[in-house]
């Protein structure tokens, strides 16, 4: 339990920091609008001070006390009417204020965002599901910016307010303001009294509301899995028993509640309010210690004080509700970009890729130890390795996926840190086991690296990928939307992106063959594809089959993250690492592509 009370203190000023954080982006606005709070809080009495000096010149004149003097009755009409519309008006500003500040601040958090992604490295992206993405972007704006940018403006005003009007209370007839309140104290004490240790329990019940939502997730997310393998009994299990836990935890968390609060209520409720106001008032109004307009007067502010005080309390807990969204929010604005450089390099035109010395973790994993390898302009170097090696890693750190933890990479004699990602991407094209496609049509996805490409051109490099008659034969041919208007098969998403890398005509070339979900015909459509493809350029291809090792210039054989071996297949043919792989038929397709149908981005 102490732990738990632990992790949600911590929780609880995480979020409290998040918030500030985010506040600060409109800080100025905020402050203006807190002022015309105050402003307007201040005049909160003034009405109520008119009323009773009307009143108490009504009754003066009715007892006969003093005449009616017309002057005075509209001076304090005119009073009572100017407070009452500057209170507005002072009001409707701050409102106004606020309600440009909180679209400031969902154009600032999602901006930042939106930025801050275009210069994350490509990497992050797989190790962070686009789900979480899109949650930050939707709902925890929207979670967030209401709290951020009316929050201080309400509590300034449910603070503020009930403290002008119970001095004016006060001042104006102590005894009076007294039993104004005297029911307060019994409602707090009960309230509190049902709240205390409620940390603890509100942090329990939100692990087990998380619990819920993961086993839902999981449920949902991972249906066709979880059918395919006739787990959906368990998996429905799970979930039932994390939303019997939930609702059990519920039940724990408000049953002491209930009784306690509802009694509580009572206190503040209109007629119990009445009887204590205007029952206080008139004994007091008997004994001579109180005027009627002065009852009036404090019976309507008592029955506006609880309303006031509980306002404050609503927007505590959602400043709960918003401190996990804006923690969610503050570390994908803090998310580390891969650094442009300020003045780019130009390479020198030779297409040599040089790795040096290069080290690279996935966290605690680390990947790649000490590589060194160097692809010569116009040669093919065939990466092989058993599964988990890091071969995909080191492909993709070529096209600069992520920067290496240790070492360096050069294109052309230039690290490629100093390269901008135009001339990066101008020079270096790639064919990975994910084909990386959008959701939109076939004609932009392969377009892609050349927007300004002709759809004859697309239609060459689709050609060339053996993909033309498959577009074709669709209805809406080259328009056709991935996802919308047609579904790919593995092998088909894989000659879009074949063509895609055609259309680039980048000189280094970086593939990740992947032909698992070929079927034979397809399979030597895809060969052929790629034939075209390596002609000239200086290709790195992570190969899965004999044909492009023995036909490689250099073979490169990872283990355990580290180059083991380099030559020919002819000098590697001694190599026992090389033989046993050989040995092993990793040179077969391997079942490390991913199975049927293809994710799409965006
Ligand atoms: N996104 C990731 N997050 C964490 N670890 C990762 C990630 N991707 C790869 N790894 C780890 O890095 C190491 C190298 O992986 P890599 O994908 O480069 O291997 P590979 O040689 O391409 O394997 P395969 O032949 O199965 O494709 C493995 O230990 C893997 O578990
Ligand atoms: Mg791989």
């Amino acid at each position: 339990m102490t732990d738990i009370s632990q992790e949600h203190r911590d929780q609880d000023r995480a979020g409290r920091a998040a918030i500030k954080l985010l506040a600060a982006h409109i800080k100025g606005r905020t402050v203006l609008a807190q002022l015309f709070t105050i402003l307007s809080a201040l005049l909160a009495f003034v009405p109520y001070l008119a009323l009773v000096r009307l009143g108490e010149t009504f009754i003066a004149a009715q007892q006969g006390v003093r005449p009616l003097d017309a002057d005075q009755v509209s001076d304090i009409v005119m009073l009572l009417v100017t407070a009452f519309v500057l209170r507005l008006t002072f009001y409707l500003l701050s409102l106004t204020i606020t309600h440009f500040a909180d679209m400031r601040l969902r154009f600032v958090i999602r901006r930042k965002i939106v930025e801050r992604l275009s210069r994350v490295p490509l990497a992050w992206f797989g190790r962070t599901g686009s789900g979480r993405i899109r949650n930050a972007v939707q709902d925890d704006t929207k979670t967030v910016h209401t709290v951020i940018a009316h929050a201080p403006v309400d509590m300034l005003n449910g603070i503020l307010t009930p403290l002008v009007l119970l001095a004016f209370m006060f001042v104006m007839n102590w005894r009076l303001a007294l039993v104004g309140i005297a029911t307060l104290p019994f409602y707090f004490v009960l309230y509190g009294s049902s709240m205390k240790d409620m940390g603890p329990k509100t942090a329990e019940m939100n692990n087990n509301l998380a619990n819920v939502s993961a086993t839902m997730v999981e449920l949902v997310s991972g249906i066709k899995v979880i059918k395919a393998f006739g787990k959906s009994g368990e998996s429905y299990r799970n979930y039932a028993e994390a939303a019997r836990a939930f609702a059990d935890s519920y039940w724990e968390w408000c049953a002491p509640m209930i009784g306690r609060c509802a009694v509580a209520a009572e206190f503040v409720s209109i007629p119990v309010l009445l009887l204590v106001n205007l029952g206080g008032g008139a004994l007091l109004h008997a004994m001579g210690l109180a005027t009627l307009p002065q009852i009036i007067a404090c019976t309507l502010i008592a029955l506006v004080l609880p309303n006031a005080m509980m306002s404050v309390a609503n927007i505590t807990w959602s400043y709960q509700l918003a401190g996990s969204a804006a923690v969610r929010l503050v570390e994908l604005m803090d998310t580390p970009p891969l650094e442009e450089p300020e003045h780019p390099h130009e390479p020198d035109g030779r297409p040599r890729v040089v790795i040096r010395d290069v080290s690279y973790s996935y966290g605690e994993t680390q990947a790649l130890r000490g590589v060194d390898l160097t692809l010569e302009p116009g040669t093919v170097t065939a990466l092989i390795g058993p599964s988990g090696s890091g071969k995909s890693t080191l492909a993709t750190l070529i096209a600069r996926f992520d920067d290496p933890s240790q070492g360096s990479i050069e294109l052309g004699g230039v690290d490629l840190r100093s390269l901008s990602p135009d001339v990066l991407y101008r020079n270096v094209s790639f064919v990975l086991q994910d084909a990386m496609l959008l959701n939109a049509s076939i004609a932009r996805n392969v377009s892609l690296p050349r927007p300004e490409a002709s759809l004859e051109q697309i239609r060459d490099a689709a050609r060339a990928a053996q993909i033309d008659d498959f577009v074709m034969s669709l209805p809406k041919g080259y328009d056709s939307v991935i996802g919308t208007d047609c579904e790919l098969s593995g092998g088909e998403a894989q000659r879009l992106s074949i063509a895609r890398a055609i259309l680039a005509d980048a000189p280094v070339l970086v593939m990740d063959e992947a032909t698992a979900f070929a079927d034979p015909d397809s399979e030597v459509e895809i060969q052929r594809a790629l034939g075209g493809l390596v002609e000239g350029r200086t290709v790195l291809v992570i190969a899965h089959r004999l044909n492009s090792v023995v036909g490689a210039h250099q073979i490169a054989v990872m283990k355990e993250g580290r180059i083991a071996a380099l030559g020919t297949h002819e000098t590697l043919l001694d190599n026992d690492h090389y033989r046993a792989l050989l040995a092993q038929g990793g040179f077969v397709p391997t079942s490390s592509a991913k199975e049927g149908q293809v994710d799409c981005h965006e």
